[in-house]
């Protein structure tokens, strides 16, 4: 593939590491790549980062037509830059670009757009531990007409940001809601997929649930609303009587590569891990009973975040003394360890960008 280069001949400077914040700061370019039913994708680019010019009926504007990734650049101690297991945010966006009606990307011409970017804007990779580069490439439909269709435009960007934790409270406890009303995905839906229309769809709960002080909101199943699913921007495990246990991929929660991975590191480390139903009602028995051990979340964003209290219809349960678990603290470690080429990544998950 080809892609043309732009410089951007007023380069901006990393802004202090210390307080990065997550997605405040973007890097000087952005790889922009456009498709057309007639031609395919074409007009590969990197050119500096600027606002985006839409025709006013551009068809995300009306319909949703959205999809977006989330993967990060590390730093590893040699000086290196490496991403995490990109294939995998590649195949998931094209599964929701299949569930949206936009038009798939080959995997290897993502990888190829996805690497030259990273290498182009890798001097804004951060050094301070816990920060690093986070990639979003996002995809749009971009008919310019009023018709409800799949689309026959389309536009694919990458933008970069330099990022540090994405809680406020860092690796320290969360407290998370319990939404009973809302719900954001059902069977058959877009809950699997990575669209934006997800998220616009969970601001209410959420900013409900931040007025009175939670960090986000745990759904619930869109059906009964009695099985757990996610949270706002993570999956979410318990360990209940030593083993651990996370909601099934039933089509409305997002297949989390944190997820995958932390099943994974858990598994080789001996941990039983069931993927199942895990209804609110057994979770509430297992906070009563003391077998509730250990909550955690996993996301891209909020690396592996511990859970310190949960609040379901007003009553407040506080999980493990609202401090870190073991495991929770353990898988940070492998994971972050991993990331950031700290330990011996024996899995194959890291990929050094030159
Ligand atoms: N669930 C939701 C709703 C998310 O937004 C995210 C973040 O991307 C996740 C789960 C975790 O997915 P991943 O580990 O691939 O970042
Ligand atoms: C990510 O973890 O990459 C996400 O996309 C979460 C995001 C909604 C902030």
């Amino acid at each position: 593939m080809e892609i043309k280069y732009i410089k951007n001949q007023n380069p901006g400077k990393m802004p202090d590491e210390d307080s990065l914040g997550f997605g405040k700061y973007f890097t000087d370019h952005m790889f922009i790549m456009d498709y057309s039913t007639e031609k395919g994708w074409h007009d590969a680019r990197i050119v500096p980062f600027e606002n985006l010019s839409i025709h006013p009926a551009c068809t995300a504007l009306h319909y949703g037509s959205e999809i977006f990734e989330g993967l990060k650049a590390y730093r590893r101690a040699d000086g290196e830059v490496q991403l995490f297991r990109p294939m995998e945010n590649i195949r998931r966006m094209n599964n929701s670009a299949e569930r949206l009606c936009l038009p798939e990307i080959p995997e290897d011409m993502a990888f190829e757009a996805l690497t030259a970017f990273v290498r182009s804007e890798k001097d804004w990779t951060p050094h301070k531990k816990g920060t690093s580069l986070y990639l979003r490439p996002f995809m749009f439909g971009n008919d310019e007409t009023l018709g409800v269709h799949a689309v026959h435009k389309a536009t694919f960007v990458i933008i970069a940001s330099p990022v540090g934790s994405y809680y406020k409270e860092g690796i320290n406890p969360v407290k998370i809601m319990i939404e009973a009303d809302d719900v954001r995905a059902v069977r058959g839906g877009t809950g699997y997929a990575k669209c934006g229309g997800n998220y616009a769809a969970s601001n209410r709960a959420g900013k409900k649930a931040e007025e009175k002080g939670y960090a986000q909101v745990l759904w619930l199943d869109g059906v009964e609303r009695k099985y757990i699913e996610e949270v706002g921007a993570m999956n979410v495990m318990f360990k209940i009587a030593g083993k651990i246990v996370t909601p099934m991929l039933s089509g409305s929660i997002l297949p989390g590569v944190t997820r995958k991975s932390c099943i994974e590191v858990l598994k080789k480390a001996g941990y039983t891990v069931e993927e199942r139903l895990l209804s609110v009602e057994e979770l509430g028995n297992a906070l009563k009973d003391g077998t509730l051990e250990e909550a955690w979340g996993c996301g891209t964003a909020a690396v592996v975040s511990p859970i310190g209290e949960l609040c379901y219809k007003d009553v407040k349960y506080t999980i493990n003394d609202g401090m870190i678990g073991t495991v929770t603290q353990k898988l940070y470690d492998t994971l972050t360890g991993i990331q950031w080429g700290e330990i011996e990544d024996t899995f194959g998950w890291t990929c050094i960008v030159k």
